[in-house]
């Protein structure tokens, strides 16, 4: 209902600001990084941290809630997404940049009932950007209300994009024609290295779309209702429709950018989450 929507957007809210606080705290300390998948996969423990502290504020309240968190996931282990509301964490998106000391890092939150997203919140507490979502009823940054650009032309657009984390050497490959057909068919090119910011500067106006292979369901799952709140435009690569399991996104400004970025681009099978 109406209500519970509203009851887990408040603590929604409450758990982000709480953990962008940590993510300040932290931001200029010597880390602890540990490598995931790949050299460039990386984990720290203010990662591990925060995810801890949201899961158990989550539960405190809402005790029969679902929860898939970057940090509590394992290669071994799939998720199932199932109808029950379900709690998608990325407790640092842009592990990488947090590391480095870049200011493009940020929570990401996303709550699913019945497998549709119904909030999103992206919080980006260097910038002090907060961005919000609820099914329905448009997406905010810091309380202004967001919308995407009106462009239509792919020659007009800019792209953002991320490489990813793996380092497979016929996936480089495919990724690299990808970038090179940017170059060819785009006005411009950006990786600023968190996908779920990426996405959020997509519904903000910053440029008009955001693709990935390879990120995984707490990349996308906030940002994308801030998108299409934004009244961007939400799918898999292909064109089809997006599968939140399926590992791969495209975002575009207007159905006419997402459609001619589509077709230029080489689509590749990453797995599934
Ligand atoms: C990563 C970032 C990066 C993207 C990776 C993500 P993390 O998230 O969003 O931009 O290329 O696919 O996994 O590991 O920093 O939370």
């Amino acid at each position: 209902s109406d209500q519970d929507v509203e009851e887990m957007f408040e603590l929604a809210r409450a758990v982000a600001l709480e953990a962008g606080q940590v993510i300040r705290e932290n931001f200029y300390k010597d880390k602890v990084v540990d490598t995931k998948m790949s050299a460039a996969d990386l984990v720290t423990e203010t990662d591990q941290a925060i995810e801890k502290m949201v899961h158990t504020k989550i539960l405190a309240k809402f005790p029969d809630h679902k929860f898939i968190g970057e940090e509590s996931t394992h290669e071994t282990h799939k998720h199932e997404l199932t109808d029950d509301p379900t709690w998608i964490i990325d407790p640092i998106d842009g592990t990488t940049n947090f590391v480095n000391h870049i200011p493009e890092v940020c929570f990401s939150l996303g709550i699913m009932v019945n497998k549709q997203t119904v909030i999103g919140i992206v919080y980006a507490p260097i910038k002090e950007e907060l961005y919000t979502a609820k099914l329905g009823q448009g997406s905010y940054l810091n309380g202004e209300k967001l919308q995407a650009s009106k462009i239509k032309e792919l020659k007009q657009a800019v792209i953002l994009f991320e490489g990813g984390a793996s380092r497979d050497e016929q996936i480089l490959q495919d990724k690299l024609k990808n970038v090179h057909s940017l170059f060819t068919n785009a006005r411009g090119v950006r990786s600023y290295g968190s996908g779920a910011l990426s996405i959020c500067n997509v519904a903000a106006g910053r440029g008009q779309a955001f693709f990935e292979y390879g990120l995984h369901i707490w990349d996308f799952t906030a940002g994308n209702l801030i998108a299409s709140e934004a009244g961007a435009v939400v799918t898999d690569p292909s064109g089809a429709e997006l599968n939140p399991l399926r590992r791969r996104v495209l975002v575009g400004c207007s159905a006419e950018v997402a459609q001619s970025l589509s077709k230029v681009l080489t689509h590749l099978d990453m797995g599934w989450d």
